[in-house]
């Protein structure tokens, strides 16, 4: 199929892309390089060793979405374009809302307007809130103690497809939470290239192992967890893209919802001690205070992917962490911009 990837310039649309590409479908990109760089398309055109269709623009420009479609004629949309910074959208919640929400409704739009409705959508592990139990699953409540404004745009917006499909038996649409996304390609040209100072864990480890940062901050050491440090679902971020094409060969009508993650939490500090262990290194840190905001725990269980996606999870923290630090040695200011 003909599968238009908006925000596919970036972490998870970059290793989308290659996975899409393996399994023989076209790709489009459209993204308006405002967390990306064109060096990270390119990227993916000498790894998949092909030319990739990519539009430089805002989903929320209708017109420019509606010239996407017309000159590429999509079969379906995978829809990544966001902001997703947690903090930042605690301090910028119009722009998160503005950016957010109205990228999605101009799309959707376009969408219904050219007869596309296969759509796989970009949700997040943030729209449980507080956990309910764990581990997770997909019907554990949702929109209770969310506590940013980006993980409120994630739930209003899979209300938005809920209600849209509620419409028209047209629609085909898939709602993906993602857990913590980490790690790279394994060629180390690709990865994540947060700008600035890395809101997220793994990258942040892995400027430090570098010597970029001084020491990693663990965001509190109190937590009922198994050495009181934070607990995650820590997905390679290659088995997630890989989770996105099982998602296009299954969809169905009306919404579907999967969890995508290992089903395994892991602690800061066996984050730490994991990227230690590839990198060779000690890597500094120092315990702080807890994060405002954070949960102790959050991990899932991706039973329902496996058995209707026919999808699992295949990497290990261990292959995350080695997969970054080859990123991280072979770029060690990111993307060239
Ligand atoms: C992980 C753990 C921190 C940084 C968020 C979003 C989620 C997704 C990923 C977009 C926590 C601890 C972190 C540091 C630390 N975003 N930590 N020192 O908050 O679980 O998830 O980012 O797709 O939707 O909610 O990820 O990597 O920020 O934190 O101790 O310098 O690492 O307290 O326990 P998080 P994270």
């Amino acid at each position: 199929m003909r599968i238009l990837l908006t925000g596919g310039a970036g972490y998870v649309g970059t290793h989308t892309a290659l996975g899409l590409d393996a399994a023989g479908h076209d790709v489009i990109i459209l993204d308006d390089l405002s967390n990306s760089c064109a060096a990270a398309v390119s990227r993916v055109e000498s790894i998949i060793g092909k030319p990739v269709s990519f539009y430089h623009g805002d989903c929320r420009d209708t017109d420019l979405v509606r010239s996407v479609f017309v000159h590429e004629n999509p079969d379906a949309v995978i829809h990544l374009a966001g902001l997703k910074a947690v903090g930042e959208s605690v301090a910028q919640p119009l722009r998160y809302y503005d950016v957010n929400i109205n990228a999605t409704l101009s799309l959707l739009t376009v969408m219904g307007e050219a007869d596309v409705h296969k759509l796989i959508f970009s949700s997040s592990a943030t729209v449980y809130g507080e956990p309910e139990a764990l581990p997770l699953t997909e019907e554990n409540r949702v929109g209770v103690g969310i506590s940013n404004p980006y993980g409120w745009t994630k739930f209003m917006i899979e209300r938005i497809l809920m209600d849209l499909a509620d419409t028209d038996p047209a629609w085909q649409i898939c709602l993906l939470r993602y857990f913590n996304p980490v790690g790279a390609h394994e060629s180390g040209l690709i990865g994540e290239d947060p700008q600035g100072i890395p809101n997220n864990l793994m990258p942040f480890v892995a400027q430090a192992a570098a010597g970029r940062r001084a020491k990693v901050l663990v965001f509190g050491n109190d937590y009922d967890t198994v050495d009181g440090t934070g607990e995650r679902d820590y997905i390679h971020v290659m088995d997630l893209g890989r989770g996105h094409v099982q998602a296009v060969d299954h969809l169905t009508p009306g919404v579907s919802v999967y969890n995508l993650g290992t089903g395994q939490p892991t602690s800061v500090l066996e984050v730490i001690r994991a990227f230690e262990q590839v990198c060779g290194t000690t890597i500094p840190f120092e315990i702080t205070s807890r994060r405002p905001g954070d949960v102790a725990v959050s991990y899932c269980s991706p039973a329902k992917a496996e058995q209707e996606l026919g999808w699992i999870a295949e990497r290990t923290i261990l292959d995350a962490c080695k997969d970054s630090w080859k990123w991280q040695s072979m770029n060690p200011d990111g993307y060239p911009r």
